[in-house]
């Protein structure tokens, strides 16, 4: 006896196929209804075992359209299915469908039920009348299926409406016509992705020089993916996906994420400074000493023996000199290997300038600089270390005093200001400003344009070092007519002051 089962899932076909093969059917599967159509044409089998929920033609319309057919209207059918429905089971009776079996079946009961059919079978004499009236019942099950498809569609479309519109995440769509025909609520707030809403959309600003080759790439490819570029001081990654002609593209804004990458990394390098700095200090401290103890004590020494050796004096003094600039070194050196919790107390930061310009404004005003003062007074408060500030000022005013050095009219003014979030402290000098080409450079650990043979090169990474310690920030600003570094603190807000206030 040849059987027909119509099953899309094989485990399921091949769980039937060996209990009926026992049992000495020989079946053969159709995978879906329109396969079940064919099949029964093309074999005749003895009976179809047909499920319902089946992909392209459900079960009992291709059972309708098999009972419908002259040439295969005689062959028994039943149904085999997972559903627990009485409509369906009303159909399939209607149909002419001679049992209706639910999974999971009996392997015992099963093989001999399939028997008992094929032997009282009436081969399918059940009236054809009926069909019309499943057929139109049919049709009517399908206008049903659509409108729940429809409702499922607007349900998604407004699932995704939802999620576009609330991310915070640039995304918009350019057409076939290159117009950004749809940008959602994040594009808008973008000024240049405004000027483009409903016009035709410019993607040279986005690729810059490199328009063509990209446009060419993005249509062979279908995507670009991870595009970098920047705009007005806003750096996005890009992906762009053709679709049906249109491209969608979606920007991520990482101008934040940037910005604190370049501060992890500026940290890492000079904690990088910090750790070799530790081990050789270590090993310089102690033959430095000694050296220096003998080089004080050496011109002393030199007179009793012979005071008017002028060449012996020229080499103690470039000794020193020598030792001078190590000391300097191993000092700096010193300020990146120390520990970084130190404890921060409050600061009045005028009074701390104040302090440090009484034992260094010698060195200052003696190349003849006019410094000029200008306090906020009264300023807000910092927590802060205050040798750790006075070291980052002290380097700032000695740059300054270095790059006035060669100006007619030799100015530095330093500034104390504040405004809602910090205390800001500037610095500016007459001197011929930094060049272009070494501004990304100034503040990395020993670069030096300096060849006093005195200068280390570590001034400005200390001060970035001390800024970023205390969560605060430094700016430069620089032209032919000079430069001026601005330093800004956290100021300790009102609600905050409390305590003892140490170190004003
Ligand atoms: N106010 C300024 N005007 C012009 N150039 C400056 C100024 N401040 C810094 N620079 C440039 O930045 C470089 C790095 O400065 P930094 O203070 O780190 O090192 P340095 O002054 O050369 O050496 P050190 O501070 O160890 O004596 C300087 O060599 C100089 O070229
Ligand atoms: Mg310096």
């Amino acid at each position: 006896m040849n059987i027909l089962y119509v099953e899309d899932n094989f485990d399921n076909y091949k769980l039937v196929e060996f209990i009926l093969s026992k049992n000495g059917f020989i079946v053969a599967n159709a995978v879906d209804g329109l396969d079940a159509l064919e099949k029964a044409e093309k074999y005749k089998p003895d009976l179809i075992i047909m499920d319902i929920d089946l992909p392209n033609l459900k079960g009992l319309e291709a059972a309708t359209l098999i009972k419908s057919k002259e040439n295969t209207k005689n062959i028994p059918i039943v149904v085999l299915t997972a559903a627990h429905n009485h409509e369906y089971k009303n159909i399939a009776e209607t149909i002419g469908c001679l049992a209706y079996f639910t999974k999971p079946i009996d392997p015992i009961s099963f093989p001999q039920d399939i028997k008992r059919i094929l032997l009282n079978d009436s081969h399918g004499s059940k009236s054809i009348d009926h069909l019309a009236t499943q057929l139109s019942r049919s049709l009517e099950q399908k206008a049903r299926e659509a409108a729940h498809f429809n409702k499922e569609i607007l349900k998604g479309e407004r699932r995704f409406n939802v999620i576009v519109e609330s991310s915070m995440d640039p995304i918009f769509i350019v057409d076939t016509n290159g117009i950004m025909t749809y940008a959602n609520s994040c594009s808008l707030g973008y000024e240049f992705l405004r000027s483009f809403y409903k016009k035709k959309f410019d993607f040279s600003v986005l690729f810059k020089d490199d328009v063509e080759n990209l446009l060419k790439l993005l249509n062979q490819v279908g995507y670009l993916k991870n595009f970098k570029f920047s705009i007005e001081n806003t750096t996005f990654i890009g992906n762009f996906v053709l679709f049906d002609g249109e491209v969608m593209i979606i920007l991520k804004d990482i101008t934040e994420i940037e910005n604190i990458s370049q501060k992890q990394k500026d940290l890492d390098n000079i904690s990088l400074v910090g750790r070799i700095a530790s081990g050789i200090i270590h090993e310089l401290n102690n033959p430095l000493s000694a050296m220096k103890t003998y080089i004080d004590i050496y011109p002393s020494k030199i007179s009793k023996v012979n005071n008017k050796d002028e060449v012996v004096w020229e080499f103690a003094n470039k000794l020193k000199t020598s030792l001078e600039k190590i000391l300097e070194l191993v000092n700096n050196l010193t300020f990146f290997a120390r520990d970084k919790n130190e404890v921060k107390v409050k600061l009045n930061i005028n009074t701390t300038i104040k302090e440090l310009l009484s034992f260094s404004d010698y060195d200052i005003r003696k190349g003849n600089v006019n410094l000029k003062l200008e306090y906020k007074e009264p300023i807000s408060l910092i927590y802060g270390v205050k040798s750790n500030i006075e070291q980052a000022l002290l380097n700032l005013l000695l740059n300054a005093n270095d790059a006035v050095r060669t100006s007619t009219n030799p100015q530095i003014v330093l500034k104390t200001d504040e405004n809602d979030d910090f205390v800001i402290i500037s610095i500016a000098d007459s001197g011929p400003g930094i060049p272009f080409e070494i501004q990304k450079e100034i503040f990395e650990p020993f670069f030096s344009t300096k060849d006093d043979g005195k200068s280390t090169g570590l001034g400005l990474s200390i001060v970035k070092k001390v800024v970023l310690e205390h969560k605060g920030g430094v700016e430069f600003f620089t032209s032919d007519n000079g430069t001026e570094f601005v330093l800004f603190f956290p100021k300790i807000k009102e609600e905050n002051l409390d305590g003892k206030d140490q170190g004003i």
